[in-house]
């Protein structure tokens, strides 16, 4: 399942966000890849010790933290500190699959990747997310704000930077739904309740959808 999470940053939070970005010192992103992915990586991001990265994740991860799709699709348990990456031209990330377990001292699993698009697809050429998936190919170059979600198990790549500048933020989080499969069935069932329960809140399949998706949810969740 791949979804589209629309407007995680709002103008005002891209804006500053670009002029923090303004500042930042990036570095060889070869350095956060694991062995596999660092023969293909050719990007640049920004070390995780770095000052700037506090205020980056106060305007990132806090609105991706209360954005409802966010919550539905990915019943996180757990997330990771992201990386801020920068693809200058020619710059790019060749096919690979994100490593399983992740994390130094403090372990997680890698259950679902997401890239959040900080800077604006008319700044960039090239530069797309290519995710492999079951039907095909998805091609990803979404708005300024927006962000991607997909099964962390899938393979991927990004596109060569023909021109300009691409930056994202990426991370993973460790669903307490392990199985996509189950996380996607949730996900479907929880669209159709929330609706329900909107327009419809006193009726009995109302009663029964609201149930059964939080019945589900117990008992195909781990914490
Ligand atoms: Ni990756």
């Amino acid at each position: 399942m791949l979804i589209q999470l629309k407007q995680v940053l709002g103008t005002q939070q891209l804006t500053a966000i670009a002029e923090l970005l303004k500042k930042a010192q990036f570095i060889d992103g070869k350095l956060s890849a694991g062995d596999v992915a660092a023969m293909v990586k050719n990007n640049q991001e920004l070390a995780m010790n770095d000052p700037l990265t506090q205020q980056l994740n106060a305007l990132v991860m806090t609105n991706l933290l209360r954005h409802k799709t966010y919550q539905r699709a990915a019943l996180p348990l757990r997330i990771a500190s992201p990386f801020y990456a920068c693809y200058e031209t020619g710059m790019e990330y060749g096919e690979h699959i994100d490593d399983p377990i992740m994390g130094g001292q403090d372990k997680y699993r890698s259950d679902i990747a997401i890239t959040i698009f900080l800077n604006s697809p008319e700044e960039y050429e090239g530069g797309e997310l290519v995710i492999q998936t079951p039907l095909g190919e998805q091609v990803i170059k979404y708005p300024a704000g927006d962000a991607v979600l997909y099964p962390a198990s899938s393979r991927h790549r990004v596109a060569q930077v023909t021109q300009g500048k691409r930056q994202v933020a990426v991370t993973w989080v460790q669903s307490s739904v392990r199985d996509a499969e189950k996380r996607e069935l949730l996900y479907q069932l929880s669209c159709a309740r929330e609706k329900l329960l909107r327009k419809q809140p006193t009726e009995t399949y109302t009663k029964q959808v609201d149930s059964a998706y939080i019945n589900l949810v117990r008992r195909w969740s781990d914490v």
